[in-house]
């Protein structure tokens, strides 16, 4: 194989990208292959406008002033509440199954991330948070599927089936396959689930320099969540999509333990709105939380970064003492079939890339690995929120956060955020919760009743973060774990628990109630 002879070195002399063979005449014929293979597949040209693109509105966003001067709030008439607007939320909940019941729903997962601070090897949703049953992320989003399908047909009499699409990267793909496959798709229709493949990019130095990771291995990285639009078009997903009559789609990412997947009362709401996009946020209650706000800016919705902001701004408050720009955005989204078939076709070429300064390692002219020690280049990415922009009729829904959002970002550290400890706490508390609504109690081993959680949480310790300490200052929460494929959301276990008192760890699944704890297990 000659670079010459195939073109390769012309593609990218043109480039000016030809570095990347520098080594050519020291790799074997295998690794030479592989090389060849991996640059053959790069549209350097692109990758080059992509780069400049990028960089230059990098530069121009951090030239300019901060947003505040251009931020509206969310306007009331496109805001639904499941606390302000509690009468409604049932009416929401029946419109959604109504429509789940007629397979007009799908749920898609964003799951080509790397997980890089979580730090494991193998894809985010394969990690057990140490719950007592030790389900991964990926089966309790199964069974929430397969559930919601259940209470579904129950209702409408009819079967009811909710495709998952689940997107991965090159990184991700064959690993997430194979475990679905292994654990049989949780008893979901294996014709259901759907995996497709998110881009890939390679990482740059500032002079605009493809990385080598090796001698032979350009280093390269999902290009985003918002690679999504891209992925949906060149896979074929909005194809099967149509085929299958899909006409609203519930995008989510695979992080979320207290994820409600193709939560219906959420759909209601955004059907009811005649909405073609919406995102779901929690309260921002702490003015210093690093989170993106959804709101309006230069008359579009979008979300604004933490770092977009001055604090003047995230500390200003509205009549009702709440934060004016409250709305975290939680990678939770709906979009009508008909507006992402827009994005695809029309508006995805326009978005630009956004840029992540990082430590990227890479080979020296010895060919040796060197590890920076601070960021030396950039990796670029879509984010999924970039397209509310073009949305006609954009609405926000707000929810708990302590029922609905415990995101797992970091591997456990004292006191962590977002670590498989504080998911997996946060999941046996909203089921503590969920039992003592219920009607049922917990009691210690002397036979005491455990006091009841406030329901609001009044007095409990709130942290920078927003996150909710437990008032005992313990941080534990009673162990409990309910099985989606027995509750969705809270529903259906007063014939389960009602006036009985409970050891924990109480586990509650499709084979009965059951106390570890009193039973010697
Ligand atoms: P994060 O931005 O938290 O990234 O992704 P991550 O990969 O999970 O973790 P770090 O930053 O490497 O530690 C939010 C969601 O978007 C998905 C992730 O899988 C997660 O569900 N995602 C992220 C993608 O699907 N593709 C990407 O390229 C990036």
């Amino acid at each position: 194989m000659d670079p010459n002879a195939s073109g390769l070195l012309r593609r990218l002399t043109e480039a000016g990208q030809s570095h990347l063979i520098r080594f050519w005449d020291k790799l074997s014929p295998e690794q030479r292959d592989s090389l060849n293979q991996e640059l053959q597949g790069i549209d350097f040209q692109e990758i080059n406008v992509f780069f400049k693109r990028a960089m230059e509105s990098s530069v121009s966003s951090s030239k300019n002033e901060k947003m505040d001067a251009r931020m509206e709030p969310v306007a009331q008439d496109v805001l639904g509440s499941v606390t302000r607007d509690r009468g409604s939320v049932k009416r929401w909940e029946e419109k959604g199954l109504e429509c789940i019941s007629q397979g007009k729903v799908a749920v898609l997962l964003l799951a080509g991330g790397q997980g890089t601070r979580l730090g494991v090897s193998y894809p985010k949703g394969m990690y057990d948070v140490g719950l007592p049953s030790h389900k991964t992320l990926f089966q309790i989003q199964a069974e929430r599927i397969l559930k919601l399908q259940r209470l579904s047909e129950e209702k409408h009499k009819k079967k009811s089936n909710v495709p998952w699409y689940i997107m991965t990267s090159g990184r991700t793909m064959e690993s997430t396959k194979d475990f679905f496959s292994r654990l049989n798709y949780f008893g979901l229709d294996k014709s259901s689930v759907i995996f497709f493949q998110q881009g890939m990019l390679p990482a740059m130095d500032y002079d605009s320099k493809i990385i080598l990771e090796s001698t032979c291995k350009v280093s390269m990285a999902p290009d985003g969540n918002g690679g999504l639009y891209r992925a949906l078009g060149n896979q074929g997903i909005l194809d099967d999509m149509q085929r299958r009559g899909v006409e609203y789609i519930h995008v989510y990412c695979v992080d979320n333990i207290l994820v409600k997947v193709a939560d219906p009362a959420f759909l209601g709401f955004c059907l009811e709105k005649d909405a073609d996009c919406g995102a779901k946020v929690v309260e921002k209650n702490n003015p210093t939380e690093a989170v993106g706000v959804v709101c309006k800016a230069d008359g579009h919705y979008q979300v604004v970064e933490y770092s977009e902001i001055t604090l003047a701004t995230a500390e200003k408050r509205s009549a009702d003492g709440r934060l004016m720009f409250n709305a975290a955005n939680m990678c939770n989204h709906f979009f009508s079939f008909a507006f992402l078939k827009d994005i695809v076709e029309k508006y995805e070429p326009k978005l630009q890339h956004h840029v992540a300064q990082k430590k990227i390692p890479f080979v020296d002219d010895q060919g040796q690995l060197v590890s920076p020690d601070k960021p030396n280049g950039i990796k670029m990415e879509k984010f999924v929120f970039d397209i509310f922009q073009f949305a006609k009729t954009f609405v926000v829904y707000e929810v708990l956060r302590e029922d609905e959002f415990s995101p797992l970002k970091n591997a456990d550290r004292q006191d962590g955020k977002d670590t498989p400890t504080t998911a997996r706490h946060a999941l046996m508390s909203l089921h503590h919760r969920w039992v003592l609504n219920a009607g049922g109690h917990f009691i210690d081993e002397n036979g005491t009743r455990v006091p009841a959680i406030p329901r609001d949480g009044a007095a409990d310790p709130v942290t920078d973060d927003g996150i909710r300490n437990l008032k005992d200052g313990t941080d534990l929460p009673i162990k409990c774990e309910i099985s989606p494929l027995v509750s969705y959301g809270g529903e259906g276990l007063e014939a389960l628990v009602k006036g009985r008192d409970f050891h924990p760890t109480l586990i509650i699944d499709e084979s009965g109630v059951h106390e570890l704890v009193k039973n010697g297990v």
